[in-house]
């Protein structure tokens, strides 16, 4: 009935839009009539077990060219999710998270509202970061110079914010504020990274809005300071031991710096530089684009607030390049967390997420392009089922814990449920060689979901 399905054809069934009928009566376009039915597997939510529904985050235009050529091919999932299910009743959502903002999700339900739908951005989700990306280091050194005062200062702290958002438990990182000192945000984590989960980030979101613009900005102390600390923990093999980066958000460099990157990065480059030129003047972009240019980094330009997620995940692309390059294909297991769709009598039921890069394959480019990441959620009841009881003995019980060393599921494990989420956090699973092997033996029977 909507023009779009007219002239391509294809179904796009938003998942804030099904069902809603207009003034006249008829389905609103990208809305359509959606069978639903109440379903005992999925906590007798509504649901259509042929279809799946499409989310765009609220910030996107639903009908963004970008948008509609994906949620035309990825149409074609419909078919691979149905037969996923039928092979394997256990499963609960799937889906598809796409590196251009969509989300599909089967099956196609109306748990989504507009409320819902503003924060809901599948791209800064942990199960995508960790599967597209690699486990990263990064400092992000932040102009705190007098021309950055008033809104410049707002959109760098949230630019800071937003960077915070895309780093996991497998990521180290430092926020280092600069004039013509350094300052470390946080002064008692001098010279070091720390690891990037939620307490650590949201103790340094608290620093940030401490910070005030003065004086002169100096960038050669402060990159130096960041390049020292990198080189230093690698050679430590503290962090992440893989790849790493240097955020940079500022309204401007005069200079291009080559003495530093010459000493401390060139020829090979390891760590990526990426510039965030905050504010509408681009007097200063051409040494900017230049520093990301020779650094296998990406420069971006952030003039208001409203374009700060945008930009900022720019550097995801980038940042998953070795991944692509290297055809790499590794699944990510979650963290534990709280799903109430599927509360059950005892409260929520704790769920972890499994997922995967999904690249391009075409030879359009000889890289590839990181497409989306691919998921589904696993109950960790189901994972418990797995566990062989008649090999534990009288007395023995199976717990999992992940490789940062966060409980992920314990018989006297219980959730502590705050308003919205749980507060227990754990994370990948894979790398478990020091676990007991009952432990890898489920690991390995699970790898194959996907
Ligand atoms: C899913 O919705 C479509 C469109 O409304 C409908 O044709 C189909 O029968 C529904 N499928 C199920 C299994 O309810
Ligand atoms: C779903 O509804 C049926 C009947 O209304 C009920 O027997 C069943 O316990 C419910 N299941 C869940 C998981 O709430
Ligand atoms: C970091 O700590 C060292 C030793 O405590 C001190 O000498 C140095 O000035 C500090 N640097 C910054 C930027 O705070
Ligand atoms: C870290 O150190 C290892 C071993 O010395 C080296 O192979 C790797 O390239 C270094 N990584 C970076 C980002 O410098
Ligand atoms: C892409 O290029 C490689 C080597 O150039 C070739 O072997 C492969 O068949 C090509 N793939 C497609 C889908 O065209």
């Amino acid at each position: 009935s909507s023009m779009c399905k007219k002239c391509f054809r294809f179904e796009y069934f938003n998942a804030v839009l099904i069902n809603e009928v207009g003034e006249d009566e008829k389905p609103v376009e990208l809305g359509g009539e959606f069978l639903l039915e109440p379903n005992d597997h999925f906590n007798n939510l509504s649901v259509n077990l042929s279809l799946s529904v499409v989310q765009v985050p609220t910030n996107m235009y639903n009908k963004d060219p970008d948008i509609m050529n994906g949620v035309y091919w990825s149409e074609a999932l419909n078919k691979v999710f149905v037969e996923n299910f039928e092979r394997d009743p256990t499963l609960i959502w799937q889906y598809f998270g796409s590196a251009k903002g969509f989300f599909r999700q089967y099956p196609g339900e109306i748990k989504w509202n507009p409320d819902q739908s503003i924060s809901f951005d599948c791209r800064n989700r942990k199960w995508y970061i960790q599967a597209a990306t690699s486990p990263k280091d990064v400092v992000i050194l932040v102009d705190v110079s007098g021309s950055m005062k008033g809104l410049r200062l707002t959109i760098a702290r949230q630019t800071v914010s937003s960077i915070l958002d895309t780093l996991g438990d497998n990521d180290f990182f430092n926020i280092i504020a600069y004039n013509q000192e350094i300052h470390y945000v946080e002064p008692c984590l001098n010279g070091t990274l720390v690891r990037a989960d939620t307490t650590n980030k949201d103790h340094f979101r608290e620093h940030l809005d401490k910070l005030f613009a003065k004086g002169i900005g100096l960038l050669g102390e402060a990159l130096t300071e960041a390049f020292t600390i990198l080189n230093d923990f690698n050679q430590t093999g503290r962090g992440s031991v893989c790849s790493q980066a240097i955020m940079l958000v500022t309204d401007g460099a005069t200079e291009m710096y080559d003495d530093v990157f010459e000493k401390y990065n060139w020829p090979d480059r390891k760590v990526r530089i990426f510039p965030y030129l905050i504010g509408r003047e681009s007097a200063f972009a051409d040494n900017m684009k230049w520093m990301a240019c020779a650094n296998k980094g990406y420069f971006s330009q952030i003039s208001t607030l409203a374009d700060v997620q945008e930009n900022v995940m720019r550097y995801l692309h980038v940042m998953s390049r070795p991944k692509v390059i290297d055809h790499e294909h590794d699944t990510v297991w979650t963290e534990a967390y709280a799903d109430s769709a599927l509360r059950g009598k005892s409260g929520p039921a704790l769920t972890t997420t499994v997922a995967m890069p999904v690249f391009s394959t075409k030879n359009e480019t000889n890289q590839g392009i990181l497409l989306g990441v691919a998921g589904t959620d696993i109950p960790l009841q189901e994972l418990m089922k797995l566990i062989p009881k008649h090999m534990l003995g009288i007395h023995g019980y199976a717990f999992a814990i992940t490789n940062n060393g966060y409980i992920l599921t314990h018989p006297d494990l219980r959730p502590l449920v705050t308003e919205f989420l749980c507060v227990f956090t754990a994370s990948v699973l894979q790398h478990s060689f020091t676990l007991p092997s009952l432990f890898l033996w489920f690991c390995a029977h699970h790898q194959n979901y996907p």
